[in-house]
């Protein structure tokens, strides 16, 4: 039987969350857009009140919660404000490789510093020459003793400014492509150096820093998975993390949709609410479809990674279609509002802005469609299960 009805307990997180975003981000997101101020309280606020760090086992002092309920939280903080939502998020992006591929001692410390202090981390793949390439990647990691000394540099770094730990992802055999990629976990004390961070068009309210490492030391156990290993460790995490991105869109859909339809009711042209013109009910109805059925592929694509099933196509299709119509839906809201729809006293705008990274980052809509036609093309083992390392 196939059944959308959400246990109690993750009716129950959707109303936390709900009830998060509409007290403590959104009265103040407008206003941290402006000056792209880091919202530290909220995230103190949200680790508080158990909103972050979700995904940690109940072993590491997390609340060991589902995928799906993961997602219930990130649609409700994209539906707050995406930039604040992609804050509080991000430490599920640095976490998932340790989860994945790190040893007993270094899920404890590494996992156990986010469950006892609001501390973030950062997921360090991107580097100015390698974005949708992963394998282009030039920093370098070598092993000399019982140390790993990492150099390089990394770009649109989420938290990069206020992480305390990163999962980096370095070559270890330059000449091997994908084949020549580990991955590993690097405090910042080890030496990390924040060189810039960016000033955006849009989730002003998210940290995006470049990063470096100049003969940074790690301690050989900080290798995550098996030497070589770490660009599959790298897509097995955005099978599991693509799916609370597309969450954070429909979020952002949701939002422009109850704008538009709430201004649509108000505004008076040609002596009538504008909602009584079928152009807009047209542009509304379309807006509607596009929340719901993005929402469907987000659950779809949760729900395979709880039953332990490998999710890659269903994660892309729900980041693919989410992202593009979060793109489309506060468009056609900037539409509705007309000309006030482009000026910033009102709220349609910012979320226009917002929008557009979901299609940039954690893989953009061309990659999801590169995705989605290779596994179409070329099916791999839909059933075949999540496996921690490969
Ligand atoms: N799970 C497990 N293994 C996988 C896999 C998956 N989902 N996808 C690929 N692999 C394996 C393949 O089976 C293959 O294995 P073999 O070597 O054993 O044959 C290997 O990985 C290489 O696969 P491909 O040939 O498909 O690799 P590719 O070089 O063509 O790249 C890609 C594929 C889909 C383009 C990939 O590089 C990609 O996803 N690029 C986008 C990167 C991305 O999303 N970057 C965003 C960074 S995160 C971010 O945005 C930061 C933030 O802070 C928000």
């Amino acid at each position: 039987m196939v059944d959308f009805t959400l246990t109690d307990e993750q009716k129950d997180t959707r109303e936390l969350a709900h009830d998060f975003a509409t007290k403590e981000i959104r009265p103040v997101a407008w206003e941290l857009d402006k000056e792209s101020t880091w919202p530290q309280e909220i995230v103190n606020k949200a680790w508080e009140v158990g909103l972050m760090n979700t995904h940690v086992p109940e072993e590491y002092g997390g609340a060991g919660l589902d995928y799906l309920s993961g997602c219930l939280i990130e649609e409700e903080f994209g539906w707050g404000c995406s930039g604040v939502g992609t804050s509080l998020s991000a430490n599920g992006l640095a976490m998932t490789p340790v989860l994945l591929g790190g040893s007993e001692e270094i899920k404890k410390h590494y996992l156990g510093m986010l469950t006892e202090e609001p501390k973030l981390a950062s997921f360090a793949l991107t580097e100015p020459e390698a974005g949708s390439d992963v394998s282009g990647m030039r920093t370098t990691a070598t092993k000399i003793g019982d140390k790993w000394v990492l150099n390089g540099s990394k770009c649109f770094i989420t938290n990069g400014s206020h992480a305390d730990w990163y999962t980096v992802y370095a070559k270890t055999d330059k000449d091997a492509g994908h084949k020549g990629i580990s991955a590993f976990v690097v405090p910042r004390e080890a030496g990390v150096t924040v060189d810039k961070k960016e000033d955006k068009l849009g989730q002003r309210a998210s940290n995006t820093a470049t990063i470096s490492f100049n003969d940074v030391e790690i301690p050989a156990d900080h290798l995550l998975g098996e030497e070589n290993h770490g660009f599959k460790l790298a897509m097995q995490t955005l099978d599991r993390t693509r799916p609370g991105v597309a969450a954070a869109a429909v979020g952002i859909a949701r939002a422009a949709m109850e704008f538009a339809v709430d201004y649509s009711k108000e505004r008076v042209q040609f002596g009538v609410p504008i909602a009584m013109h079928q152009a807009i009910q047209f542009m509304i109805a379309d807006m509607a479809t596009k929340v719901e059925a993005g929402r469907l592929l987000v659950w779809q694509a949760a729900s395979l990674l709880d039953q332990g099933k490998r999710n890659t196509l269903a994660s892309s299709h729900a980041k693919r279609f989410a992202a593009d119509s979060a793109m489309e839906v506060t468009t056609d809201a900037v539409q509705v509002y007309g000309g006030y729809g482009f000026i910033k006293d009102y709220p349609v705008e910012k979320l226009m802005r917002d929008a557009k990274i979901m299609q940039l980052y954690e893989g953009t809509s061309q990659i999801q469609r590169l995705v989605i036609a290779r596994e179409t093309l070329m099916p791999r083992k839909a059933q075949e299960p999540a496996a921690a390392t490969a």
